[in-house]
């Protein structure tokens, strides 16, 4: 599926001069990231750790950019002494910082500047990265100051314009928005000293949770926002993540109890839980829950539940399930992306293992932490 989609999406482009950068920190198991870079993608970091992934999933330097609020200064040291594609900067003390320490090992690092178009998402407000009150960017006014400057920086190359305005984002029109507004900044700059390679419209397409769910399609996308990225001339670069790999993922966990509250619904209790998927914990989010053989009998209006000490430790609530069984195992849709990298060892509960599944072959990917690694990093 992975691959099914990761070529949908190119092809929607496939009329413009693009590079889908695939958004590792959507799942960043190194197995995919490499099967993504073997597919045509390039990469994009969202931390050293990441830049690291990249690395090991055979990705050159060229093909990686980097983005990040807070970006450290081992980090910064990391992406110009690698000399990646491009460290989208997202302050004017950050530009700052990365010139200096270009300079301090006699590199030119290549720029780009991440505008915040203050364009609202209509994504969950914990995923809406693209109003004025949020963390990310800079302001439209201050990217052409920082720009002014950074192309007075010997060590600096400035190279592109970027924006990612949120993720899950559903329909097209504030994508339209932000692709607009990068365009017209980067038309701004035609004649002067900067000479721009690329504009990075990063990431965000949604994807249908939800059964009636209606969301933007990669056709729709592309239209919405080719035509402002034309009128640039520019090579266009797309951070997608959740939109090739969330509906590619499926959470596996077993029923471990069943249980009744007087006047309440039935709790149907899972080994796995919100240290293994956050998203409903972190989000509300919805995500379809079957068993996996499904047994005869009436659905039970059921709250499926993890075993971890917190009530938010729901994966659905209120959901019609058909019976399951003590040892039944259920199946919980689109986890692929923001699934297992949010997996944490809360309650000291060891990583689930990973297995690709192609037809009707499987291969495990990444193995299950035992509780002795889990602790190794005690002293
Ligand atoms: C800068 C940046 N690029 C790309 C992405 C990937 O977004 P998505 O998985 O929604 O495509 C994100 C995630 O929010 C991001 O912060």
């Amino acid at each position: 599926m992975v691959t099914s989609r990761y070529r949908a999406l190119d092809d929607a482009f496939a009329g413009y001069p693009h590079r889908l950068h695939y958004a590792i920190k959507a799942n960043s198991t190194v197995a995919l990231v490499r099967h993504l870079r073997a597919l045509g993608a390039a990469a994009d970091a969202n931390s050293g750790g990441e830049i690291a992934v990249a690395q090991r999933a055979g990705f050159t330097p060229e093909d990686i950019i980097f983005t990040g609020v807070g970006k450290t200064h081992a980090e910064l040291v990391q992406a110009v002494t690698l000399g990646v594609k491009a460290i989208n900067a997202e302050s004017p003390g950050e530009v700052a910082r990365i010139a200096d320490i270009a300079a301090a090992h006699g590199r030119v690092a290549r720029v780009a500047v991440r505008i915040n178009p203050d364009v609202d998402a209509g994504s969950h407000r914990h995923i809406s990265t693209g109003l004025h009150v949020n963390k990310f960017g800079v302001s439209i006014d201050d990217a052409r100051s920082m720009i002014q400057d950074m192309a007075r920086r010997p060590s600096l190359q400035v190279v592109g314009l970027h924006v990612h305005i949120g993720s899950q984002v559903t329909r097209s029109e504030p994508l339209a928005r932000a692709a607009d507004a990068i365009a017209d900044l980067a038309l701004s700059f035609v004649g002067q000293r900067v000479a721009l390679e690329h504009v990075d419209l990063g990431g965000g397409l949604g994807i249908a949770y939800e059964p009636d769910q209606t969301v933007v399609t990669p056709a729709d996308y592309a239209a919405a926002v080719l035509p402002a990225v034309r009128r640039t001339g520019l090579t266009l670069l797309l951070e997608p993540g959740r939109w090739i790999v969330g509906p590619a993922g499926v959470l596996v966990g077993q029923v471990v109890d069943l249980k009744r509250q007087p006047g309440s619904r039935w709790f149907v209790i899972a080994d796995a839980g919100m240290t293994d998927l956050i998203r409903p914990a972190l989000y509300e989010a919805w995500h379809g829950i079957e068993p996996v053989r499904p047994r005869p009998g009436p659905p039970v209006q059921s709250d499926i539940v993890g075993p971890v000490c917190e009530t938010s430790d729901t994966l659905g609530s209120d959901r019609t399930l058909s019976p399951v069984e003590v040892g039944d195992l259920l199946a919980v849709r689109d986890t692929g992306a923001y699934g297992a990298v949010m997996a944490s060892n809360y309650n000291r509960r060891p990583l689930a293992a990973e297995v690709v599944v192609d037809r009707d072959t499987w291969t495990l990917v990444r193995r299950r932490q035992t509780v002795d690694e889990m602790m190794q990093l005690d002293v």
